[in-house]
């Protein structure tokens, strides 16, 4: 459930209409509901209420400050792949013992900032990284805490782009060789364990892949503490789908997951940590954007919106499906047409949505794009030159603009224009 509701025939966020956003910000904008984000935080939270637990919110999906400020203020933890994300986690107040740092590519610098500033756990994806890890920590006089991430060779049953969790992906280590790795993990004096970690990928719409891969995990905690090593926390990454095509999906929700986790894992006895993040911000924001031209071509209906390919790149790149639907409803009965959706992007790959039926809409019109606050303004780009846009967030009936569109000045200026030329 979200709070991006109809209400006379106008599309709210909470109690705001995007209407009157979109008349003092101006379009396209990204907009997004704090009661939203509160709800699937607490909704995980809640999921795995009687195991000892930390829900980290995996800020990649959307990472503005404004959200993670919120994410903090409600006693969530993070998940960081870079040191720009451990900046800005830091920079919203998150305690150093709340932030996991994740991501197959740390470098020592990355490593050094995250030691410095306060770490929950490394998690490791590969033996190179791992050594290094250990001479930084050593160099800082610190230790490490560490899990290794594990891969369990589990189709996750995902677009290919976001599978991370069979043999043939760039992620973790294969879970037959974890024995091994963590025997030498214990003859480095600069790293602590404290756990495993796995994550199989995004957007999974079933729960069996998870339970499969979780199932390994518990096998694996248990040689691993027969074999001595201090297992006392398992980290099961992010995942968990989000319904983008209303009234046709309908993926687990996090009571089930949680239930499904409790199931497999609460024999245990370790903390539990999971890294949702398109579950939390995906159905949490929206993107509003207003209809050009509609321009007749042979046998189709071209609707020309404001908002491209730069701003949401997800249908381009995965093809995937987002519910675009009219900021004011046409009366009801009214006549539907099939449009191609498009941006104004010199790319045919600039395309939203193919023949999707909607009510006739016309040029000054707005609309929706639904199920846009993950994975939206963070993979946007400036491609074309255009800024990127305003993200707005919405509190009952107030809203703040939590980043605002840079002028053609400034994205020039960011330039600079050596003496020889
Ligand atoms: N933890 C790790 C280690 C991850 O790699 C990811 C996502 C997550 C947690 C969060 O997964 P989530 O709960 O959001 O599914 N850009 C793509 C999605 C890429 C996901 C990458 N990793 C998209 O737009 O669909």
């Amino acid at each position: 459930m979200d709070h991006f509701l109809y209400r006379n025939g106008t599309l709210y966020a909470e109690d705001v209409a995007l209407t009157d956003i979109a008349a003092q910000v101006g379009t396209p904008f990204y907009c997004y509901s704090t009661a939203t984000f509160t709800r699937h935080f607490r909704l995980f939270d809640e999921a795995l209420d009687g195991m000892d637990h930390l829900v980290c919110y995996a800020m990649k999906a959307n990472s503005n400050q404004a959200i993670l400020s919120l994410m903090a203020s409600l006693g969530a933890g993070v998940d960081v792949v870079s040191g720009g994300e451990y900046a800005r986690a830091k920079a919203a107040g998150f305690d150093g013992d709340k932030i996991v740092f994740s991501g197959v590519g740390k470098t020592r610098e990355e490593m050094r900032a995250a030691l410095t500033g306060g770490i929950r756990q490394f998690n490791l994806e590969s033996e190179p990284e791992m050594l290094v890890l250990n001479e930084v920590a050593l160099e800082l006089g610190t230790v490490a805490p560490v899990t290794v991430r594990v891969n369990p060779d589990v189709d996750a049953k995902t677009h290919e782009k976001i599978a991370t969790g069979k043999s043939e992906n760039k992620f973790g280590i294969p879970i037959a060789r974890a024995r091994e790795v963590y025997a030498h993990i214990a003859t480095l004096p600069g790293l602590r364990v404290v756990g495993i970690d796995v994550h199989i990928g995004s957007q999974l719409t079933d729960l069996e892949p998870f339970r499969l891969a979780y199932r390994k995990v518990a096998e694996l905690t248990e040689t691993l503490r027969a074999d001595g090593h201090d297992i006392i926390r398992l980290d099961l990454g992010g995942g968990l789908g989000i319904p983008y095509a209303r009234g046709n999906e309908a993926p687990p929700l996090p009571v089930e997951y949680g239930a499904m986790v409790k199931e497999e894992l609460s024999h245990l006895g370790c903390e539990i940590e999971i890294e949702p993040g398109r579950l939390i911000a995906g159905n949490s924001g929206i993107l509003v954007s207003e209809v050009i031209y509609v321009k007749s071509g042979e046998g189709r209906d071209f609707l020309i919106i404001d908002a491209a390919m730069n701003d949401l790149v997800r249908p381009s790149m995965y093809g995937a499906h987002h519910d675009i639907v009219p900021v004011v409803e046409a009366e009801p009965g009214a006549e539907q047409q099939p449009y191609d959706i498009v941006g104004p992007v010199c790319e045919s790959g600039d395309t939203f949505a193919k023949q999707r039926n909607m009510t006739k809409v016309a040029a000054g019109d707005l609309v929706a794009f639904r199920s846009a606050g993950a994975y939206g303004a963070v993979m946007a780009s400036e491609y074309n030159t255009r800024p990127l846009i305003p993200e707005v967030l919405v509190h009952e009936d107030q809203f703040a603009v939590i980043r605002s569109r840079p002028s053609f000045d400034e994205i020039i200026n960011r330039d600079t224009i050596p003496t020889w030329i």
